[in-house]
C-alpha cells in the first residue's frame, strides 16, 4: 500500500516533469488517502467490515458500529479485531490495519 502510493506519488512527478503541466496534481489528491496514519482506516473497514456490519456500519447482521466509541474502548475493539468475539471473526486484519481500524472505531461516539 505505502509502496503502491509512493509509486503513484513517483509516477505523478514524472509526469508533471515531462509535461510541464499543474494539473496533474489532482490524481495525486486522489492517492492520498489516509493524512495522519499510513493506512487508510475507512478504506480498511469499507472493504473487510461492511459485509457483516452494513454498509454504512448501521448494522446488519452484526451490531451497528456507529457509535462503537461510546460502548468500547480502543484497546477492547482491538482485541475483538485480533481474537474474534461470538459471530465476530478474528484476525481479519492486524498488526498496524487493525492498530489504525481500532482508533478510527473508537472515535465514533
Ligand atoms: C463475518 C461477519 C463479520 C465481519 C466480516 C466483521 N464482523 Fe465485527 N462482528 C460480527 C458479529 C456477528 C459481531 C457480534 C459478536 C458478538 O458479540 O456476538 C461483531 C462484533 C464486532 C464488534 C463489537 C461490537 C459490539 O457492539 O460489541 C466490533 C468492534 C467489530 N465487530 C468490528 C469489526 C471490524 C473492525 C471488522 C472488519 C475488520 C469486522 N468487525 C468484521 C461479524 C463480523
Amino acid at each position: 500500500m505505502k509502496k503502491k502510493l509512493l509509486a503513484a506519488i513517483f509516477a505523478s512527478l514524472l509526469v508533471l516533469g515531462a509535461c510541464g503541466g499543474g494539473d496533474k496534481t489532482k490524481d495525486e489528491g486522489a492517492t492520498t488517502g489516509g493524512e495522519t496514519a499510513s493506512v487508510d482506516a475507512e478504506k480498511i473497514v469499507n472493504n473487510k467490515c461492511i459485509a457483516c456490519h452494513g454498509n454504512n456500519l448501521e448494522g446488519g447482521s452484526a451490531p451497528g458500529l456507529t457509535d462503537v466509541g461510546s460502548k468500547l474502548s480502543e484497546s477492547e475493539i482491538h482485541d475483538i479485531i485480533i481474537n474474534g468475539q461470538g459471530g465476530m471473526p478474528g484476525g481479519l486484519i492486524k498488526g498496524e490495519e487493525a492498530d489504525a481500524v481500532a482508533k478510527w472505531l473508537a472515535e465514533k461516539k
